[in-house]
């Protein structure tokens, strides 16, 4: 008889009792959250509540003041520069303001995290920027400039950008704001192929009610700094919280 082993979800980012602000300012408390493997991971709550600080704080564009935060089973906290480099080279962000370079076209911001992290050859960076941005449907904008884009397709070539290094693991902020409804959806599926089709884990910042609803496998929602909810999003909207509701409600 074969027995079946219960698999637990791997555990690709974790923080533990996290504190963390900007000079004197406390923004996050005793923040302990965990995102696994394959799952998308939705950061949500009203605004103004430290979703981006704590999402900063993950990658340590913020040092953290306390607490553990661990990348891939790795404490980076203290690490060094070089250390965290190799950390965050398996890591791919799209920020808010997805700051793609105004200046040069879409391939050469494609290619920026290649030639950063690789030695690869010009004609192999070339023809990867080639297939990443095919992915997410941009491969005809090539040598375009992005203000030469939409709102949309901008958030996809900074999207094809943010995975050009193959990442395991992918954080995005607010990949949806600024979009009509219907770009807003197209994106979603698009970050739901991210983790169907290549098996990234995401962990996604939001405060889209709708988007959330598409994407979220699990939730983690901070009140004034402090987790005041973590499960599945189904788990959520039946936990009887009035923050949680209220957010769902109001949208
Ligand atoms: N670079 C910064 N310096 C000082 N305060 C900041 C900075 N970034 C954000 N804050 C403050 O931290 C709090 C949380 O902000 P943020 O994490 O951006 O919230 P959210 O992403 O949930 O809207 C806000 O009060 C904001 O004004
Ligand atoms: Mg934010």
């Amino acid at each position: 008889m074969i027995m079946k082993i219960a698999s637990k979800s791997t555990v690709l980012v974790s923080t533990q009792d996290l504190c963390a602000g900007y000079g004197e300012e406390q923004i996050l408390y005793d923040v302990s959250m965990e995102a696994c493997k394959h799952e998308i991971t939705a950061i949500l709550g009203t605004s103004g509540c430290g979703k981006t600080t704590l999402l900063k704080n993950l990658i340590r564009l913020f040092q953290p003041w306390s607490g553990s935060v661990k990348i891939f089973n790795e404490e980076i906290t203290d690490m060094d520069e070089p250390e965290l480099n190799a950390i965050l080279a398996r890591v791919g962000v799209l920020f808010q303001y997805g700051a793609l370079l105004n200046s040069i076209t879409v391939a050469e911001n494609v290619a920026i995290p290649l030639r950063q992290h690789t030695d690869l050859s010009e004609s192999m960076i070339e023809r990867l920027v080639r297939i990443k941005l095919d992915l997410v449907e941009m491969g005809h904008t090539l040598s375009k400039l992005p203000s030469e884009l939409s709102g949309g397709m901008r958030k996809r070539a900074a999207l094809a950008r943010a995975i050009a290094l193959d990442p395991p693991l992918l954080f995005c902020d607010e990949p949806t704001s600024g979009l009509d409804p219907m770009t807003s959806a197209d994106l979603d599926h698009l970050i739901l192929r991210m983790r169907d089709d290549l098996g990234i884990s995401i962990v996604v910042v939001s405060h889209h009610v709708a988007s959330i609803d598409r994407i979220a496998d699990k939730i983690i929602f901070l009140d004034n700094g402090r987790v005041l909810f973590q499960g599945s999003l189904k788990e959520a909207k039946s936990a009887g919280i009035k923050q949680i509701d209220e957010f769902f409600r109001n949208g």
